[in-house]
């Protein structure tokens, strides 16, 4: 059987053509580039743009069957872009089926998504639900495709298969989706941060199971337009990913952020149809599925050596950053008191006191700040290196050997008062500095997979 993948250069469509040509059938791969997963030669493949009627139709000449996954797959580029993704998602699809109609294709298989029960008010799902009315323009824009897919099996007799996929996760996944990000920074030594409380759940399949399951449809047409869910076997939480990640990885911390708006709290989505019709059930666990992407991500590491500078550079210039910060507070807190020693202190101004002070500042914050940068489990405690300046500070007012040894006047309410606002200045910026870094951790959850 000759297959045209459309998107077959992304992630799920590199597996399907993968779990295609091992099943024995021809898949030709149709993308508007080539893919970055196979060597040029391995798969058949036909540069083109889905949009272009006359390169799709082209390249269906001959071919039995189509599996349609080109689409703007990523929510948040959906959501910067809502005419492209209406146009790719929708219009797409519909160039799809006809350019499908006019070669005389047989059958094609249309990747949908799970996310089209968002809007459902039922807490068990399966594929006899009536569906609500999309609330997000992406499922929007994957139900026109269904939509179209049922009419086109309807009015043209062109059968079509609805594949509604779970959150799909494995190797080649996109970097965004929420298994990736959390994986890349426990990898990274970066916190692992949850929206909400992470009870929410995701019905999660590993990609290769994902593409075996794409096969077998492509194996079984059904008579008309057929749906089924392409689902793992039980519901994940999004804690139990962090949980899960962390264990594989060996490392990693969990922090947790107010929960996102209009965030897909999770159906529990039946799988059963897809057992007893297609004979596909998921067989990796989510477990075993995350040690196989980790693996895979540590390989692509290790064959990038040219990326290895980018990397580097990332890294060193995200630390300064976050150097600079607590470097920053020292060197306010402490100008205070200089400023204070020159300016007050008009009898007998000695800057010893102000100088050592700012010496045992300097070495407690560039320690904390230090180990900020690389400790992981410490890294929220020490971040109070920035309390320890004011401490020491207000403990050098407080103890006579430090006061004797400074010349620091504890009677002197100007003097604690600098201390006491350099206190709430460390406090102040301290919860400023874990907001920047909980809103820039909590950003990749934002788009969990798809
Ligand atoms: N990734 C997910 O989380 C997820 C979940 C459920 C369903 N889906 C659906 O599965 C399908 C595949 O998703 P994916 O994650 O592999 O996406 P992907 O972004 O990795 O791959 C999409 C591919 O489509 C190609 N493409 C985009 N515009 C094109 C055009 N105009 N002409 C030709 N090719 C074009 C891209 O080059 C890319 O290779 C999509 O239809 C998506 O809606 C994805």
């Amino acid at each position: 059987m000759r297959v045209l993948v459309t998107g077959g250069a992304g992630f799920i469509g590199s597996h399907v053509l993968d779990s295609a040509a091992a099943a024995g059938l021809t898949p030709c791969c149709f993308d508007r580039r080539a893919s970055p997963f196979h060597p040029p030669g391995e798969i058949e493949t036909v540069l083109g743009d889905l949009l272009d009627p006359a390169q799709l139709r082209a390249a269906m000449e001959g071919c039995d069957a189509v599996v349609h996954l080109a689409a703007s797959a990523d929510v948040g580029a959906v959501v910067r872009e809502p005419a492209a993704a209406e146009r790719l998602n929708a219009s797409g699809t519909l160039c799809v089926l006809e350019a499908a109609r006019a070669a005389g294709v047989a059958h094609v298989v249309y990747a949908s998504t799970i996310w089209v029960y968002s809007d459902c008010a039922a807490e068990q799902v399966d594929e006899r639900e009536q569906l609500g009315l999309p609330g997000h323009l992406y499922t929007a824009t994957k139900l026109a495709g269904e939509m179209y897919c049922r009419s086109y099996a309807e009015l043209y007799g062109l059968r079509t298969t609805i594949l509604r996929f779970g959150i799909p996760y494995g190797p080649r996944a996109r970097a965004a989706a929420v298994v990736p990000s959390m994986v890349e920074r426990a990898l990274g030594g970066e916190p692992l941060t949850i929206a909400g409380d992470g009870a929410q759940s995701r019905r999660f399949v590993y990609v290769e199971d994902l593409a075996d399951g794409v096969v077998r449809a492509l194996e079984r047409p059904g008579d008309g337009c057929r749906v089924y869910n392409l689902v793992g076997d039980r519901d994940v939480s999004i804690r139990a990913v962090a949980e899960t990640v962390c264990e594989v990885v060996g490392d990693g911390e969990i922090t947790y952020v107010p929960a996102r708006a209009a965030d897909f709290g999770g159906v529990a989505v039946s799988g059963e149809r897809a057992a007893d019709e297609l004979g596909w059930r998921p067989q990796t666990s989510f477990e075993e599925g995350v040690r196989r992407y980790v693996a895979w991500r540590l390989e692509q590491q290790q064959e990038e050596p040219a990326l290895a500078p980018a990397r580097l550079g990332a890294r060193l210039l995200s630390a300064t950053v976050r150097l600079a910060v607590p470097l920053l507070l020292m060197t306010a807190l402490l100008g205070t008191l200089v400023a204070y020693l020159l300016v007050v202190g008009t009898v007998d101004v000695d800057l010893e006191p102000g100088a050592s002070v700012l010496t045992i500042a300097a070495v407690l914050t560039l320690a904390g700040a230090l180990t900020l940068e690389t400790g992981r489990r410490l890294r929220g405690v020490l971040l109070h290196g920035l309390w320890i300046v004011a401490a020491t500070y207000l403990l050098s007012l407080a103890l006579p050997w430090t006061r004797h040894r400074f010349g620091i006047s504890r009677g002197d309410a100007l003097t604690v008062l600098v201390g006491l606002s350099g206190a709430a200045l460390a406090v102040a910026l301290t919860a400023l500095v874990q907001g920047v870094r909980h809103r820039r951790a909590a950003a990749p959850a934002a788009a969990p997979g798809d």
